[in-house]
């Protein structure tokens, strides 16, 4: 079976990518989603925070030499180079990289254009084949405007498109006014990828200590609705590759995102949940589901749901909706 396909002009030998978790973030969980099958991995993110805080140790330690020993400062290595920065990272992805045969994606997390960009140079330094961008900002200051933040996005995407010629995938939140018109823009400012969606994590209260709660909630199935119905809109409408995010825990949620349009799909939860050698079990279940329909290979089906290859592409739209509200209970 030919489960073959591209990301962001990456040659993948199948659909499933393990996307950023702390499985991905140990040599030993990388070798074992590679033996179990996935076609490449997402790092864990490496913070803007992070690449801050060691900026800012490297200028107290300069400062402190420069007073007592002036010719120490040019010992160090030059910044933009950056061979202090967040060593156990680009560790990281040499040694992901040395240990296996399949892409390693490395994924930036921040949110402002400024200074901890450069890193992505260095990324890219020690091999990763691809970058993924996380902007998790919660634009909490009332007074931003949605043409703000999306500018936000663009800018930061631009200032690393600069700084490295791997292929660059931005993961998008789902909260924007017009998600076609954004993928767009990012598609213009350089994105060769889009992963849909971001999971924000939202808080809970907790009613008898009156504190908020922090607990990170595995997803599931049923939160495939969202990017499944923007990967369906958006599905050949973009030249940018499309990566499904969110949600899979059996084949059936990989085969939905597929029919849909994704060209590869993505898994933390179930992998978090089942160990990475459930990563062998998605695969199975997607040749299987191919294989009893007669379809020779991942290619045949990819967007065979989109919304512009439906024979009726209101089923995405408003039509649906009041369909489904007026029919609810008769059936
Ligand atoms: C424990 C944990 C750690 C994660 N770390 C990152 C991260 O460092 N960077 C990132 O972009 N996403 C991170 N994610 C989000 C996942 O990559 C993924 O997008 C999200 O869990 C939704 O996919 P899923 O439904 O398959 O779990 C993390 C998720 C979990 C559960």
């Amino acid at each position: 079976m030919d489960l073959s396909t591209r990301y962001m002009g990456l040659k993948l030998k199948n659909p499933m990518v393990a996307s950023a978790s702390p499985l991905t973030g140990t040599l030993d969980g990388i070798r074992k989603l590679e033996d179990a099958g996935a076609a490449a991995i997402v790092l864990p993110s490496l913070f803007q925070e992070e690449i801050e805080a060691e900026e800012a140790r490297y200028d107290r330690l300069t400062e402190a030499h420069d007073e007592s020993w002036p010719e120490a400062a040019t010992s160090f290595p030059v910044m933009t180079e950056v061979k202090l920065g967040p060593h156990h990272y680009l560790e990281l992805v040499r040694q992901a990289r040395a240990a296996t045969a399949i892409p390693i994606i490395a994924s930036l997390n921040g949110i402002t254009n400024k200074g901890w960009i450069a890193y992505a140079k260095s990324v890219e330094q020690a091999g990763a084949q691809g970058l993924e961008l996380n902007v998790y900002f919660i634009p909490a200051d009332t007074t931003l405007s949605g043409a703000a933040v999306e500018q936000r996005y663009l800018d930061i995407l631009g200032a690393v498109r600069l700084a490295v010629s791997i292929p660059v995938a931005v993961k998008l939140s789902p909260y924007f006014s017009s998600i076609g018109h954004m993928a767009l823009a990012l598609q213009e400012a350089g994105a060769d990828g889009l992963v849909l969606f971001n999971r924000f994590y939202q808080p809970d209260l907790d009613i008898v200590a009156l504190k908020v709660l922090i607990d990170l909630k595995l997803s599931e199935a049923n939160e495939i609705r969202l990017p499944l119905l923007w990967l369906a809109v958006l599905s050949g409408r973009v030249r940018a590759s499309l990566a499904a995010t969110t949600g899979v825990s059996t084949s059936d949620e990989v085969v939905k995102y597929l029919l849909a349009g994704a060209d590869v799909v993505m898994t933390t939860s179930s992998l978090l949940r089942h160990g990475a050698g459930h990563m062998a079990v998605l695969l199975a279940g997607l040749e299987s589901w191919l294989a009893a329909r007669e379809f020779s290979s991942l290619a045949a089906v990819r967007g065979i749901m989109s919304q512009r290859k439906l024979a009726d592409p209101q089923a995405f739209e408003r039509a649906n909706y009041i369909k489904i509200l007026q029919t609810y209970g008769h059936s």
